[in-house]
């Protein structure tokens, strides 16, 4: 195994850690409840008004990829903490109106992003960044990463349910 590889690896392994830890502190504050599903009822997620607050995060991203020369479109290095705030903003707003997150809506969204600006990029290119050095990039590439991992295998199910189709 080559160490661009491991380090993908790496970040997975840290990715589930982290995770498994948030949803554990989640349940904590819902009164030491460790099961996943709250029993609790929830107010009904507002699908209309989701749409409305995630096209909200999308005009920010690409006002903020705007500011970045399009020739660096495919560069992770470029435009990831735009793209972590476009992440942080859909799960926000979700919980703001009361919805899980990823949903279907988001990541039907998302999908919508990642055609309009990263349709030509080839994976080599998106994945392989230098291997990060700071806790701090690491931080942000995990969820980065596995939502392109979420997003990449939601692209590739449709596509092979088309083929079967
Ligand atoms: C959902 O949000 C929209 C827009 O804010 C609002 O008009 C509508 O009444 C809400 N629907 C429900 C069921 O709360
Ligand atoms: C991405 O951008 C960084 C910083 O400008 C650069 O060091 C790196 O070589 C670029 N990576 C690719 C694959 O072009
Ligand atoms: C992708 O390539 C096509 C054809 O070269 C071009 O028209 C389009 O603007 C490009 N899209 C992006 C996001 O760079």
């Amino acid at each position: 195994m080559d160490t661009n590889e491991f380090t993908v690896l790496k970040l997975f392994v840290v990715g589930i850690l982290v995770n498994a830890w948030m949803i554990r502190g989640l349940s904590a504050t819902d009164g030491f409840n460790i099961e996943p599903t709250p029993l609790r009822p929830r107010k009904a997620c507002n699908e209309s008004r989701l749409q409305w607050e995630v096209e909200v995060c999308g005009e920010d991203f690409k006002r903020s990829m705007g500011h970045i020369d399009p020739q660096y479109w495919c560069n992770l290095t470029h435009f990831i903490s735009e793209y972590n705030l476009f992440t942080l903003c859909t799960e926000e707003k979700s919980q703001i109106v009361s919805c899980y997150w990823p949903n279907p809506l988001v990541e039907r969204y998302i999908i919508r992003i990642h055609k309009h600006f990263f349709s030509n990029c080839t994976l080599e290119q998106v994945v392989l960044v230098d291997p990060p050095d700071n806790t701090l990039t690491i931080l942000i590439l995990v969820p980065v990463f596995l939502t392109l991992a979420m997003i990449a295998l939601v692209v590739w199910c449709s596509k092979r349910s088309d083929i079967l189709a």
